[in-house]
């Protein structure tokens, strides 16, 4: 797959734009829109939330993607190797480095994350949903699934050994082929969620919470969370799309890539939201107290399954259907997780495919071990003893809100500024004809970006109040 020699031509390269356009989507889709994007809208206040988030992903999110993908197709590297091409015997190839760290931290408590999915797959298979019903029922049905740790460790071992299996196929079939085929399944079964909830008595409430803004609502904390989350969930602050890019051809359209990958993961994520809150309404739950969280889904989603109609067959069907694509949205993001750091060493290093797979997922199982344990498995890791939340809450923080947003603003100052926008627009302009558009581009990657993430950083900063404990 990978010359021995690091060279361009045998790295492997997409099959064609709609293989790339699959993967990096496959890449931005995954818990991040189903599982964490109704939790921190929930927590921040709702459709105040949206509003903020759809801004950041338009302004911010779409620039940096671009800026991330055009480093990756010049230089044809791994995130490190990228700004070493680029800036060498500066600082900036650190930053690539920060990006591999932080993917496989993130690797490491996502898999834990993932593997209640597959844990959650195998309960709707038993037909477990069918009873679950209320959710004060589905709360403890949660807390206790997620309790035992060593059932927990057991399902992040085997989600990390699967990604490790995809990532070592290689560029085409393993992680284009893996997207091809999962992501508009996963689009379909959740339309079909979001019709049902909706039909549900007395989703309006659920519907008002989510799409009604009260402006007031918009706050600091709303706007870092939003723009946490942005990242989050577009893949970007950590070279996902660096390295993405770099498997890219000069045909292709950078700008409209983008655009696409950042309107179907925000597609998705939305229409999360509009199958939870409605769903969460109907079943009596009170919106405007609702505090988010870890368990959000896993406990609003059984309810929904459980009030299908035809009960087992509906829950079984409809419930296993669920987890099992988001088990598999989870997994084309994990295998971008991994294939940053894999596609250095393998560059970097020179180690073969296999190797680097597989010490990678193997530090990111390591690593993971105190997140399996640390909601409700052991009194050590559950107790808030983690910057004052639980071991993998506080992973969450530093390695989402922290190091994609000091990574994502260090882009900007490297394409904008360092770099420069010439040389950046001159790689955009590759494949793209629009020159109008391009030069919007600069202009926001060059000045509207940074400031905007700075100004975040400085209230997160100046006001750590504004990140919830
Ligand atoms: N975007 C992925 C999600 O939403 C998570 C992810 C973050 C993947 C960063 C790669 C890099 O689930």
């Amino acid at each position: 797959m990978v010359e021995r020699d690091g060279s361009a031509a045998g790295r492997g390269e997409w099959r064609n734009r709609a293989g790339f356009v699959l993967a990096a989507a496959g890449s931005a889709i995954g818990l991040g829109n189903i599982w964490r994007f109704p939790s921190e809208t929930a927590r921040n206040g709702g459709a105040a939330f949206l509003v903020v988030y759809l801004a950041c992903v338009a302004l911010v999110g779409v620039p940096v993607m671009l800026a991330e993908l055009s480093i990756g197709r010049r230089t044809r590297r791994n995130p490190v190797g990228a700004f070493m091409m680029l800036r060498p015997r500066t600082a900036w190839p650190l930053l690539g480095g920060l990006g591999v760290l932080t993917g496989i931290a993130i690797l490491s408590f996502y898999s834990v994350v993932a593997g209640w999915t597959i844990g959650y797959l195998l309960k709707a298979v038993r037909g477990d949903f069918s009873t679950v019903e209320k959710a004060s029922h589905a709360e403890s049905f949660f807390r206790q699934a997620v309790g035992n740790g060593h059932w927990n460790l057991l399902l992040h071992g085997l989600f990390l050994a699967l990604t490790v299996f995809i990532v070592v196929g290689g560029i085409k079939k393993g992680i284009e082929l893996a997207s091809r085929i999962m992501m508009p399944v996963l689009l379909v079964l959740l339309l079909g969620l979001v019709f049902f909830s909706i039909s549900l008595e007395g989703s309006g409430s659920g519907l008002s919470f989510y799409l009604k803004p009260h402006w007031s609502d918009i706050t600091p904390q709303v706007v870092v969370a939003a723009m946490g989350q942005a990242f989050f969930s577009l893949s970007l602050g950590m070279g996902a799309m660096i390295t993405y890019g770099s498997y890219l051809n000069r045909k292709e359209n950078l700008l409209s890539s983008a655009c696409l990958v950042a309107g179907m993961d925000t597609l998705i994520a939305f229409l999360a939201g509009l199958a939870i809150f409605p769903a969460f309404a109907a079943a009596g739950a009170n919106l405007e107290g609702l505090e988010g969280g870890a368990g959000l889904i896993f406990v609003v989603l059984p309810t929904i399954f459980s009030s299908i109609p035809f009960q087992p067959i509906g829950g079984i069907l409809f419930g296993g259907a669920f987890f099992l694509l988001l088990s598999l949205a989870a997994l084309t993001s994990t295998i971008s997780l991994l294939e940053v750091g894999v596609s250095w060493a393998v560059d970097e290093l020179r180690w073969t495919r296999l190797k680097a797979s597989i010490l990678l997922g193997l530090a990111a199982f390591m690593l993971g071990i105190p997140s399996a344990f640390a909601n409700g498995g052991s009194r050590l890791f559950s107790g808030k003893h983690w910057l004052g939340m639980n071991f993998m809450d506080a992973m969450a923080m530093i390695f989402i809100t922290y190091s994609l947003t000091v990574g994502a603003w260090l882009i900007c100052i490297f394409a904008g500024w360092v770099w420069g926008t010439k040389a950046a627009a001159e790689e955009v302009r590759a494949g793209c004809e629009n020159v109008s558009l391009v030069r919007a581009w600069t202009v926001l990657v060059r000045y509207l970006c940074p400031l905007a993430i700075a100004i975040i950083l400085a209230v997160i900063y100046f006001r750590p109040g504004v990140i919830p404990t």
